[in-house]
């Protein structure tokens, strides 16, 4: 058995929108490639745009990609037997709690349903969910069951979806920017509360964020993305003390960390357009350190595979070094 949860090989994401003759095409995600440890959290941060989303999305199996391999446990997650299995192995929590919740159900009703539906509850449905609801800190568990999510907080929503969640067994849990709509005390709650869960279930998580402080907060290690690509990644504490793409350093100028330990000053390029440039590097209109070089040949991920990599030039040097 391999090390690994989830193993994610050269993904590809290209939306097409028109017709016929003037389609437009889009690459959301490129080439992205990483694995996820069993028992490990894998933040992936990027801004808005650069395509997280759409890499969840594939990897729970809600749209195709149009390249790449997705192995889970080492299995295909497309193979047909395996196929019925994955939903309750692989969940996802979703930035919105109030959109999940249905207002007209009970917080007892949106927990209890999927447990009948896939006849996961041992005792009654409604012994589990009042356990469910206790283990998210959703306490005493009988003032909560009854209630319809308009009676109950935001972070007590989110708690209510991790409760439903959980209820499904899963091994790894997607969570798509899980408390960027709370308040920050409420979305260290959260966060908290799922790093418990990650020791008692052993779960592991890939965690969505545009916030490095919460990728800091939470995660084994950090993958970041810019324009659909992987332009660093790496152990959380390295690429957050010793960032190296130019593109990493300025996140961390633009995050409202506390944690943070100074960083080198960077001069921050202001460029309001969004168009990406159609060669070399994706990341030149914006990098204080762009060369001739950077502008004309694509660039590719420096490192190791299982270990730091770059995709910045500046790297060529010391990072092929030590790959060889
Ligand atoms: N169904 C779709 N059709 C066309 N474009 C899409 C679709 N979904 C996402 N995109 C585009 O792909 C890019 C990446 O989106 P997304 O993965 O949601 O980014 P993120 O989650 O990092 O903010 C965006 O430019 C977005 O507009
Ligand atoms: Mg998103």
């Amino acid at each position: 058995m391999s090390n690994y949860k989830l193993q994610v090989k050269e993904l590809n994401k290209i939306f097409s929108s028109g017709v016929m003759f003037k389609k437009d095409q889009f690459q959301a995600v490129k080439n992205i490639s990483f694995n996820l440890r069993k028992g490990e959290i894998l933040a992936i941060v990027g801004e808005s745009g650069s395509g997280k989303s759409t890499t969840a999305r594939m990897i729970t199996n809600l749209i195709k990609p149009t390249s790449g391999e997705i192995l889970y446990d080492g299995t295909n997650i497309n193979n047909r037997k395996f196929k019925r299995l994955l939903p309750e192995k692989i969940q996802m929590v979703f930035q919105d709690p109030f959109a999940a919740l249905n207002p007209n159900h009970t917080i007892g009703y949106a927990i209890g349903r999927p447990l009948e539906l896939k006849k996961k509850a041992k005792g009654t449905v409604r012994e589990r969910v009042l356990e469910l609801l206790t283990q998210v800190g959703l306490t005493p568990a009988e003032d909560f069951i009854d209630k319809y999510p308009y009676q109950i907080s935001g972070g007590q929503k989110q708690r209510a979806v991790i409760a439903r969640v959980l209820g499904l067994e899963p091994e790894v849990i997607v969570a798509d920017e899980p408390t960027s709509m709370l308040d920050v005390s409420i979305g260290i709650d959260i966060m908290n509360l799922m790093l418990d869960l990650r020791e008692e279930k052993k779960l592991s998580y890939l965690l969505i964020t545009h916030n490095l402080g919460s990728a800091r907060y939470m995660a084994d290690r950090i993958m970041v993305v810019f324009a659909g690509e992987v332009v660093e990644i790496g152990n959380a504490e390295e690429v957050i003390n010793a960032p190296k793409h130019p593109y990493t350093k300025l996140l961390l100028h633009s995050s409202p960390d506390p944690w943070r330990t100074e960083v080198e000053e960077i001069e921050i390029v202001e460029f309001a357009d969004t168009t990406l440039p159609k060669q070399g590097c994706k990341f030149q209109y914006r990098c204080p350190f762009v060369t001739e070089s950077c502008k004309t040949v694509s660039i590719p991920l420096y490192g190791t595979s299982n270990d730091r990599q770059v995709r910045c030039n500046l790297y060529r040097e010391e990072l092929v070094h030590e790959q060889a």
